[in-house]
C-alpha cells in the first residue's frame, strides 16, 4: 500500500481518470442549488442529479471530482475513529457512457495497481448486489470481479440494505451497487461475517453505483433514460487506511488543527479518552463550519436550515472547547489553518476569509453570552426549588434555550448539593427529537427535486427574478440561495434593506412584461472565460478549465447555469411575488409562484 498524503491522493484519482477521458471539473457548491430536499451536498453526485437524468452535460459524459460533502446525521458520534461531519469524496461518473465492465476494471487497477493504491488484492473484498423485486441479481459485476481475479470467497451478495444507493433526497437516480472493502484480517466475528457486519473486519473504501433506476415519489423505481456509474471514494478514510493510523483525525489533513488546540488548551492530544473526543469533535466541527461559511453560496449562523446546522456546529465546538480549556477565541485561528491547508484546492476558501474569521468569532461570543444568561437562570432555578431535585422538563430547557448540555446541568447542581432528573431530560429531548424528526419529514414530503415542467418553469422564472431584482435594487442584488418545489420557488439574494412595494410590484411587472415577449430559451456551451466575456452571471468556479452551460432568456437574463429550463418564456404563465421578507443580516428572501 502507498502511503499517500491528502494531496497526492487527489490528484492521482483525477489524473487517473482524465487519463481515461474524463473531464475534471470543480467541486460543487455545499449548499444544493435548486434542491428542496436536502440541506447540504451530500455525495458527488448530488450536484450532477439533471445529468444523471438525461440532461446534456457541458463537459461531456465522462467526469470526476472531488466534491465537498457535509453529513450531519452521525454528529454524535464524531469523536470516534471515521466520523466526520465534513469530507470531501472522490468520484467519476459515466453519463450514459462505459458501464459496468470498465467501472469495475478501473476501480480494480486504482485500488490495485503498484502505481496508485498499490492495495494487495489479498485483502479485498467486495459486496454486488443481491436482488429483488426491484432490480436482478448482479451476477454481472460478480463474474467481473472474478475477472479481475477476486477469489468468489471475497465476493459478497448484499440486499438493498446494503447495495443499494440513492437517491440522495426523497427521489431521483439511483441504483444498485457493488461496494469494495479492505479486508483488515481480523477474524470473522461469526459464521456469516460480511462486509455488512460493522465488527471492523471490512472497512469500505470505495462504491461504485450502477444508477439506472429513478425512485418516483410513489415509491417505485423506473428505468432511467439513460444508464450510469457514480462513484465516491471518501477521501479522508481513504488516507486514514493507506497510512495505517488509528483515525482519520490522525491524518495529514488535522495535523494544524489538533497541534492549535493543543496549544490553545494546553492540553495533549491523546492524553485521556475525554480529551481525544474533545480535541477531535473541535477539529471536525470547526472544519465544517470554516466549509460552510466558506463558500461561495456560504450561509451564517441562524435559526434556520443550513444556519442552524452552522449554529449547532459552532456551538457545540465552544462547548467542548470549554471542557479542555480552551482560550477564547480560539475556534477562528484554528478555522484559519483550515484555510491555508486548503487554499489551492478549495480557493474560495482564501476568498470569503474574512467572512469565516468574523461569523466563527461572533457566534462564539453570541453563545458565551447565552450561556451566562442560563446560568443566571439556573440560580434562579437552584433558589427557589422546593427540595432539592431537578425536575427533566427544566433541564431540558436549560438545554434548549440556553444550550447548557445535561452534563453541565448535573455538575452545577451537584455543586449545590441538588440532583437532576436525568431520565425525565432523556424522555423530553426524545421527545423533542421525534418533532423536529416529524417537522423534517413533513417538509421533505411537500417539494421534491425533481425535473419536472413544473419545476423547470419556475427554474426559469428564478432567472427572469434575478434580472429583474438587479434591474430595479441595482448590481448589489447576488443570488444567495435557490430552493424549488413543484409549488413555489424561493429566491435568497443579498441586499441591505426591505424592498418597498413598489419595488415588488416593479420587480414583478417587469418579469411579467419579460414572460409575454415570449422569447426562446436558449442554451449554449462555452468556457468560463467566454461567459464571463458574455456578460453571463453566476458562479465563477472553475480551477480545470471546465466548460460551462450558459441559458439566455431573451435579452433579459444571461447566467450560468446546468438547467434544466423551459424552452419558450411563453409557457411560464403569470409571475406573482407572494412574499418578501428578511433571511438573515444582509440577505433578503422571495418566494413566487406561477399561475
Ligand atoms: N453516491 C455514492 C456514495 O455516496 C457513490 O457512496
Amino acid at each position: 500500500m502507498r502511503k499517500l498524503n491528502s494531496s497526492q491522493l487527489r490528484e492521482l484519482y483525477l489524473k487517473f481518470f482524465q487519463a481515461r477521458g474524463h473531464a475534471v471539473i470543480h467541486s460543487a457548491s455545499l449548499i444544493p442549488e435548486n434542491d428542496p430536499t436536502v440541506l447540504f451536498t451530500t455525495a458527488g453526485m448530488h450536484p450532477l442529479v439533471p445529468y444523471l437524468l438525461g440532461e446534456k452535460h457541458p463537459n461531456g459524459t465522462r467526469l470526476t471530482d472531488v466534491q465537498k460533502c457535509v453529513r450531519t446525521g452521525d454528529i454524535d458520534e464524531v469523536g470516534d475513529a471515521t466520523h466526520c461531519t465534513f469530507f470531501e469524496m472522490l468520484g467519476n461518473w459515466s453519463l450514459g457512457d462505459y458501464f459496468k465492465k470498465e467501472a469495475i476494471a478501473w476501480s480494480f487497477e486504482f485500488l490495485t495497481s503498484p502505481e496508485y493504491l498499490g492495495i494487495d488484492v489479498d485483502h479485498l473484498a467486495v459486496s454486488v448486489f443481491a436482488g429483488d423485486e426491484d432490480a436482478p441479481r448482479d451476477e454481472e459485476s460478480a463474474k467481473l470481479w472474478e475477472a479481475c481475479g477476486l477469489p468468489k470467497e471475497r465476493i459478497f451478495y448484499l440486499p438493498k440494505k446494503n447495495n443499494w444507493w440513492g437517491p440522495a433526497g426523497q427521489t431521483g437516480p439511483c441504483g444498485p451497487d457493488t461496494e469494495m472493502f479492505i479486508d483488515t484480517g481480523k477474524p470473522k466475528c461469526c459464521e456469516e461475517c460480511s462486509p455488512a457486519c460493522d465488527c471492523g473486519k471490512y472497512i469500505e473504501i470505495w462504491n461504485d453505483v450502477f444508477m439506472q433506476y429513478n425512485k418516483t415519489a410513489e415509491g417505485t423505481f423506473e428505468p432511467l433514460k439513460q444508464k450510469n456509474v457514480d462513484t465516491g471514494m471518501g477521501l479522508e478514510r481513504t488516507i486514514c487506511i493507506l497510512n495505517d493510523v488509528k483515525s482519520v483525525y490522525d491524518t495529514d489533513l488535522f495535523t494544524e488543527a489538533l497541534a492549535l488546540i493543543a496549544e490553545y488548551s494546553g492540553k495533549t492530544y491523546g492524553e485521556s479518552e475525554a480529551v481525544t473526543k474533545a480535541f477531535r469533535i473541535i477539529a471536525d466541527h470547526v472544519r465544517t463550519a470554516a466549509f460552510i461559511i466558506g463558500d461561495d453560496r456560504g450561509v451564517t449562523p441562524s435559526n434556520v436550515d443550513q444556519g442552524y446546522v452552522l449554529r449547532r456546529l459552532i456551538r457545540r465546538a465552544v462547548r467542548y472547547g470549554r471542557q479542555i480549556g480552551l482560550r477564547r477565541g480560539s475556534l477562528s485561528l484554528i478555522a484559519d489553518s483550515y484555510i491555508q491547508k486548503y487554499a489551492e484546492v478549495y480557493p474560495e476558501m482564501v476568498h470569503n476569509r474574512d467572512r469565516v474569521l468574523d461569523e466563527i468569532n461572533k457566534e462564539e461570543e453570541r453563545f458565551i453570552k447565552t450561556v451566562s444568561m442560563g446560568l443566571k437562570e439556573f440560580e434562579k432555578i437552584a433558589s427557589s426549588l422546593d427540595g432539592t431535585f431537578i425536575d427533566g422538563k427544566t433541564a431540558f430547557r436549560l438545554y434548549d434555550t440556553f444550550g447548557f448540555p445535561i452534563e453541565m446541568t448535573v455538575e452545577l447542581a451537584k455543586e449545590r448539593g441538588l440532583t437532576v432528573d436525568e431520565e425525565g431530560f432523556a424522555k423530553a429531548f426524545a421527545e423533542h427529537q421525534q418533532k423536529s424528526h416529524a417537522g423534517s419529514e413533513q417538509r421533505f414530503k411537500g417539494g421534491l427535486a425533481d425535473a419536472s415542467e413544473q419545476t423547470a418553469k419556475l427554474h426559469t422564472a428564478t432567472h427572469l427574478l434575478q434580472a429583474m431584482l438587479r434591474k430595479v435594487l441595482g448590481d448589489e442584488v447576488k443570488q444567495k440561495g435557490s430552493n424549488i418545489t413543484a409549488e413555489r420557488l424561493r429566491f435568497d439574494f443579498s441586499f441591505g434593506r426591505p424592498m418597498t412595494e413598489e419595488e415588488v410590484r416593479e420587480v414583478e411587472r417587469l418579469v411579467n412584461e419579460a414572460i409575454a415577449e415570449g422569447a426562446e430559451v436558449t442554451c449554449e456551451e462555452m468556457s468560463v472565460e467566454e461567459a464571463k466575456k458574455k456578460g453571463a452571471i453566476g458562479l465563477f468556479e472553475s480551477k480545470y478549465g471546465e466548460r460551462v452551460k450558459v441559458y439566455t432568456m431573451g435579452r433579459f437574463s444571461c447566467e450560468i447555469c446546468g438547467g434544466p429550463h423551459a424552452k419558450n418564456l411563453s409557457s411560464l404563465g403569470h409571475f406573482r411575488i407572494v412574499k418578501e421578507q428578511s433571511s438573515s443580516a444582509g440577505v433578503r428572501r422571495i418566494k413566487a409562484v406561477l399561475e
